[in-house]
């Protein structure tokens, strides 16, 4: 049996870390703040913002939820962010996704200034981690950075396989692992022979978003398994909630697994919130403090 990484615990860690940082930041008269706009009454959505505003004031960060209506212009949601842009009391700004279709997504996270774009999403935060610039890393993968790098300590020469390449997970994910020296693969829907792929890897970030894709079958044995995906399905007429990878089978074979829920999921939050101390230091010119 894979040991289980508990996500959870080292999430709260983190926060705890952070608290102690923001403490520090108070003697200084500085108080982190974290903006969250949300367009719309999407009860995924709506869940997710509420949590990250409870943490934010956990922490003790000041905490900003902006909710908008549903049929908000994109103009209307652009001179927001830039009333966000302007205000020194915030320091980070995240616009929950998806956003309403009259709204160009592009559009908007581009229009984040990019030293308050907490998300990591900015066109300018992806080329920063494309070229190994001091950047604000997206929550997600950074999340899965941590844990890989708690488990094993040293990446190097590890093969990976990322599976998924969405611009909010798998591209960042891949710069991540490669900057930890691994050899990456970015499998995706249109990739040959997936099952010799993920057999060949000593490391699986699954992020497709599809309700166990990845079998417990094709984990090499010993291998570290890292579960992005969080999918509502229902089964023998009960709801619960599953990743990506079919999890009783890889942990059989797993070397260590992340569980859904309590794996990758709490550390988005976390990270977040990590991301909003990382700016404001940068803000105030105070040096970054190494959390993990
Ligand atoms: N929707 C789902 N995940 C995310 C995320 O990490 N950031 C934002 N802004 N929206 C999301």
């Amino acid at each position: 049996m894979g040991k289980l990484i508990n996500g959870k615990e080292f999430a709260d860690n983190l926060c705890k870390k952070i608290a102690t940082e923001v403490t520090k930041l108070k003697d200084k008269s500085i108080k982190p703040g974290l903006a969250v706009v949300r367009v719309g009454e999407d009860p995924a959505s709506a869940v997710y913002v509420n949590m990250k505003a409870k943490k934010t004031e956990e922490v003790g960060m000041h905490s900003v939820t902006k909710i908008l209506d549903e049929n908000t212009s994109q103009e209307d949601l652009l001179k927001i962010v830039e009333e966000l842009n302007k205000d020194d009391a915030i320091n980070g700004i995240l616009v929950q996704l998806p956003l309403p279709k009259q709204i160009n997504e592009d559009a908007v996270i581009n229009s984040i200034n990019p030293d308050k774009d907490v998300d990591g999403f900015h066109a300018i935060n992806t080329g920063r981690l494309w070229s190994n610039i001091d950047s604000l890393v997206p929550c997600t993968p950074l999340g899965c950075k941590m844990l890989l790098l708690n488990e094993l300590k040293d990446l190097t020469g590890k093969k990976a396989i990322i599976v998924g390449r969405s611009n909010i997970v798998g591209k960042p994910m891949a710069s991540l692992l490669i900057g930890e020296n691994c050899t990456v693969t970015v499998a995706h829907s249109k990739t040959k022979d997936l099952e010799g792929e993920v057999k060949k890897s000593d490391i699986v970030v699954a992020a497709v978003g599809v309700p166990e894709m990845v079998k417990g079958s094709w984990i090499k044995p010993g291998a570290t398994v890292i579960d992005v995906g969080i999918n509502r399905i229902e089964r023998d007429g009960k709801k619960k909630l599953v990743g990506d990878v079919e999890f009783i089978e890889a942990e059989k074979i797993a070397g260590a697994i992340t569980p859904v829920p309590g794996g990758v999921g709490p550390m988005t939050i976390a990270c977040l919130l990590h991301n909003t101390l990382i700016a404001t230091c940068r803000r105030h010119n105070i040096e970054v403090p190494r959390l993990f």
